[in-house]
């Protein structure tokens, strides 16, 4: 559909539009419960099976090779841009086609759709804005730097840039208001793309300048506290020192994202969030240090989280991109993106093999949902990010592991909301993990044969077939005291008593491998005893679904 519309015509349309049509259901909307989250589609927690399509793949002809790998990949659902510069080529002229078609498609194929904005900022640059936009660097300024030099980033300053982001992203939600408000086939919104800017702190143009001076806003303040032995109050060099320039860069940057997700939940009020190039999660006990060009200033990196709560509420959480593949980094990362009012999602994962493994971690931490990127077969690798293939062999470590996890991804949204669900994925150490659970723990090793135990091989550095490369992983959830599902893959768990069951002889009462149809109702295929249960429970390479009853007695 393509109408034109802008500024004070796009406000008639709007208010014309504002009821919801009849009969339509709940929007969705992310929830919190005891520092846990949910995100609520048709009224119930949804699971993120999700996989994210190219950056050029944001057109009708490439279709076909997104849906292709989404169908392979078990994913629920496609995360997928919405570029500026496609729906506003030229000002006040829009063209929704590309939505039309996409939204169409996205229910033939019976997925839902995570829409990505990329307006002023996509991986911190404008490439993505209408050529009127960032050709223009007169109406539209990027950031200077402190001698007056131009950045290639367009500055969070720039009044009618942000004007003219807002109108054309509240016109997108105005639109898709009126396609989907009855359907919810878009369940969620990202605003912008890796926000921030490289190279430079913050902007050094007049206005930027003057803002810098004035005091710290209190709601700031009471998110980020003052570096120590700083006041508690003042400019932002005087209150945050050596981190000044980047807490003022994210401010300005966050507030910015503020007014364009205000304005368009207002219109057509989904979810939003915001996704973050990561810097180095460091050592989760210690401060981050101040900014020295190491990661892009001003975006939603983990030490600045509370300056995006502060300046932007309406966006609902900021996720973590996770491009970074040692196990340890991505644990760091996971648990700095976690926090009571930051639900855990992660909008970008790499797509090599060796990332398929943190599905059980992330989705066992009771994350929204997860989206490798590049889930599109598309003749483009994004290779060291992820894989070199760009066919069914990219796709099929995430398949395994979402085909285990689809027929339940309801009930296990439930139950990470519940705050039931564990998961670990397999170390570059490759050592046992432990997990925590109520009354029980679970060890978790890697690269065990099946059958007995490692101290019995003659060859003690004989490993089972595959497993050169860390590619184990295990998500928990506890049903009831004795009662678990267990999900994974390449991974021996043993269950052993804690607290009351400490000291009594425990043992299966009953291993069923099996699957959740689709009413929720558990299908047993075997029962799993003798050798199969004598050395642990030893999950093959193909992700297993086990539904397991302990039991014990006293000795
Ligand atoms: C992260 C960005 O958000 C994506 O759009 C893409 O550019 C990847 N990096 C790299 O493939």
């Amino acid at each position: 559909m393509r109408f034109p519309c802008s500024g004070p015509c796009l406000a008639l349309c709007l208010a014309g539009t504002l009821a919801l049509p009849a009969g339509a259901a709940e929007l969705p909307r992310i929830v919190e419960r005891d520092g846990r989250h949910a995100l609520l589609v048709d009224g119930a927690p949804y699971l993120v099976l999700g996989g994210q399509a190219h950056n050029s793949s944001n057109y009708p002809a490439a279709l076909p090779k997104v849906w292709a790998a989404i169908r392979d990949a078990h994913a629920n659902t496609l995360e997928m841009p919405v570029a500026w510069e496609q729906i506003e080529p030229r000002e006040g002229h829009f063209d929704f086609s590309w939505v039309d078609t996409l939204v169409a498609e996205a229910r033939r194929n019976k997925v839902r759709l995570v829409l990505l904005w990329f307006g002023t900022w996509k991986n911190t640059g404008p490439a993505y804005a209408p050529a009127w936009v960032k050709l223009d660097n007169r109406r539209f300024p990027r950031m200077l730097d402190k001698d007056g030099k131009t950045s290639y980033c367009l500055s969070p300053f720039g009044e009618a840039t942000l004007a003219a982001d807002r109108n054309a992203f509240v016109a997108l939600m105005a639109h898709l208001r009126r396609i989907d408000a009855g359907k919810r086939t878009v369940i969620m919104v990202q605003v912008e793309n890796e926000v921030g800017t490289y190279g430079l702190a913050r902007d050094h143009a007049p206005r930027a300048r003057a803002a810098f001076e004035q005091p710290v806003p209190g709601a700031v303040l009471a998110r980020q506290p003052p570096t120590a032995g700083r006041p508690a109050q003042g400019s932002w060099l005087e209150v945050y020192g050596d981190y000044a320039e980047q807490y003022f860069h994210t401010w300005a940057i966050a507030s910015y994202i503020e007014e364009i997700a205000k304005a368009g939940r207002a219109v057509y009020d989904l979810p939003m969030f915001v996704n973050n190039a990561l810097r180095d999660p460091g050592t989760p006990l210690l401060p981050a240090t101040p900014w020295k060009g190491d990661f892009a200033s001003g975006g939603p990196t983990w030490d600045v989280l509370g300056i995006y709560k502060a300046a932007a509420p309406h966006i609902d959480f900021a996720g973590p991109d996770i491009y970074m593949p040692e196990s340890g980094k991505v644990g760091a990362t996971l648990a700095r993106f976690q926090t009571p009012d930051n639900a855990l999602m992660v909008p970008e994962m790499g797509n090599a093999a060796g990332y398929a493994r943190y599905v059980y971690q992330i989705l066992g931490r009771g994350a929204l949902g997860v989206a490798p990127f590049g889930i599109d077969y598309a003749s483009y690798s994004n290779y060291p990010l992820g894989s070199k293939s760009t066919d069914r062999r990219m796709v099929a470590p995430f398949a395994a592991v979402y085909a285990a996890f689809a027929p339940m991804q309801r009930l296990w949204a439930r139950w990470a909301f519940e705050g039931r669900t564990r998961g670990v994925a397999e170390g570059d150490d490759r050592a046992p993990q432990t997990l925590a659970l109520d009354g029980w723990q679970a060890i978790v090793s890697f690269r065990e044969f099946q059958f007995g135990e490692r101290a019995w091989l003659k060859d003690r550095n004989d490993y089972p077939i595959g497993t050169d490369a860390p590619n184990g992983g295990v998500a928990i959830a506890q049903l009831g005291a004795n009662e678990f599902v267990l999900v994974g893959q390449r991974a021996r768990i043993r269950l052993s008593g804690l607290g009351a069951n400490q000291g009594r002889m425990t043992m299966y009462a009953r291993v069923e491998e099996g699957r959740f149809d689709a009413a929720g109702k558990w299908i047993m295929e075997r029962n799993w005893n003798g050798d199969q249960t004598d050395y642990g429970l030893n999950l093959p390479a193909a992700p297993t679904v086990l539904k397991v009853t302990m039991g014990s007695v006293e000795q």
